[in-house]
């Protein structure tokens, strides 16, 4: 099977979710051909990185923090957004790691993630049906003919978009914006007057202290360059494979397959058949990759998975992200977590709390509950522990935005209140104040768990 991979081999399987109806195959050829023709948006070498940190995750010495929009569009695309995100990624991790006394691993779902896997193909309106909206990267959002055609000059769009987006992501990594001593200025404005932002405000102060006191030891951004920058990674589902074939290039270092268009690429829950093009696809790329596991997979079928994805058991390579709901993650995670311990499967494990919680409000807005969002990570968190499995981090959907999407959190989102901001192009995003809220949380519980019950994988 290896032996016959190429980046286009997955054409010979079937593939589901990418859309065939393209009023002119040929334009999507002569498009595919001129991204091939394009940089690549990430290196080879930069991908291993992140597989080296995402085995210190499997090991139990870091932990995962992957957030950003469901889906990015064309039209909140702004500088202003992509800092927002950032930013809030930034304070996250602080609070996380501070609380778990370990470095965290920042992957943004950015730079890339515009194509959405829909559950119903077609969509209804006053007796109008059209195709349904695909991701900004396929078709338009606006209910109309000519916009949800598929058009593939918007794989180009997106391409530019990924590239502007990550030239400032690594400006903002690299360039002193997250220097940590710029911790009080991460604030997002809306968060500010609010008491998570007292709370995070004492916070930076502790830390604040700190680098005064390690700056008249000596330690400083100039001995340690790890203060004045970050590491920052992107990531998105590998959704449309003619696009990740077209950026897949051979790195000239270690002769492997690289897809260039992101440092992490996952596999989703509808595209995760084990015969199926997607899993096909990852398999002869050499980044580090992720696997969604949702209600439905049994032990063996996740085994079968981890082996054809993973044949080499290399820490780093594979993340899983259980996405069961709050109702279901008792009954389904445990069996699965203990599958991979008995079978010694190096992984992340981590947990997508977003898609197993979404419910249609009475006024017809798809919407999750902060509290069942929780309740999923907490659960997570425990799970793993009495399964002796590190709890290796959170995958999320949020913006920087002060957005009205998901009920609940800190003000009590009401129902009534989702019509005031629903911007998302597709699901429903934590927003700014949610997040760090959330972020709260879940490093309170990973401080109580190794407290009670110190891990030693851990020291
Ligand atoms: C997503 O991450 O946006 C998504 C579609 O998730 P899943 O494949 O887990 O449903
Ligand atoms: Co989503």
């Amino acid at each position: 099977m290896t032996q016959r991979w190429s980046p286009a081999s997955w054409r010979e399987r079937p593939a589901k979710h990418i859309p065939a109806d393209y009023p002119n195959p040929a334009e999507v050829t002569r498009v595919e051909a001129e991204l091939r023709r394009m940089p690549p948006l990430v290196f080879a070498g930069e991908a291993r990185r992140l597989k080296t940190l995402l085995g210190d995750v499997a090991a139990g010495k870091a932990f995962l923090l992957q957030g950003g929009d469901c889906a990015e569009s064309f039209k909140e695309f702004t500088a202003d957004n992509i800092r927002d995100t950032f930013r809030l990624i930034l304070q996250m991790a602080v609070v996380l790691t501070f609380a778990g006394g370990r470095p965290v691993v920042k992957v943004g779902r950015i730079a890339g993630q515009f194509a959405k896997p829909r559950s119903e193909p077609i969509e209804t309106v006053d007796g109008v049906t059209l195709p349904s909206y695909r991701g900004d990267n396929i078709n338009g959002m606006e209910f109309d003919a000519a916009t949800r055609a598929p058009d593939p000059e918007r794989l180009l769009k997106a391409y530019s978009q990924s590239a502007s987006t990550l030239n400032l992501l690594r400006a903002f990594a690299g360039g002193g914006y997250a220097d940590l001593h710029n911790i009080h200025r991460w604030t997002l404005g809306f968060v500010d007057g609010s008491p998570l932002g007292a709370r995070y405000r004492e916070l930076s102060d502790k830390i604040s202290e700190s680098l005064t006191f390690m700056n008249a030891i000596g330690v400083t951004p100039e001995s340690h360059p790890g203060l004045a920058r970050v590491e920052f990674f992107t990531s998105h589902e590998a959704l449309l494979l003619g696009f990740e074939e077209a950026m897949t290039r051979v790195d000239s270092t270690s002769g492997d397959w690289y897809d260039t268009s992101a440092h992490l690429l996952w596999i989703g829950e509808r595209t995760r058949q084990l015969d199926g093009a997607h899993v096909h696809f990852m398999k002869g790329v050499k980044n580090p990759i992720g696997l969604k596991v949702g209600p439905t997979v049994e032990p063996d079928d996740l085994l079968a998975l981890i082996d054809a994805l993973n044949p080499e058991d290399e820490a780093g390579r594979l993340t899983l992200y259980g996405r069961f709901g709050s109702d279901k993650i008792a009954a389904r995670l445990p069996r699965l977590m203990e599958a991979t311990r008995r079978g010694g499967r190096q992984v992340v494990w981590a947990t997508d709390p977003m898609h197993g919680n979404t419910l249609k409000a009475a006024n017809g807005y798809k919407t999750r509950p902060f509290d069942r969002i929780l309740s999923e990570v907490r659960s997570f968190i425990e799970i793993a522990e009495s399964e002796g499995v590190h709890p290796g981090g959170v995958h999320l959907e949020m913006t920087g935005q002060n957005v009205t999407e998901c009920i609940g959190g800190a003000r009590a989102l009401r129902e009534g209140e989702l019509s005031e901001r629903y911007d998302t192009h597709c699901d429903p995003r934590l927003n700014g104040e949610q997040a760090l809220e959330l972020a709260f949380l879940v490093a309170e519980k990973l401080k109580a768990e190794r407290q009670a019950a110190p891990r030693v994988a851990a020291e």
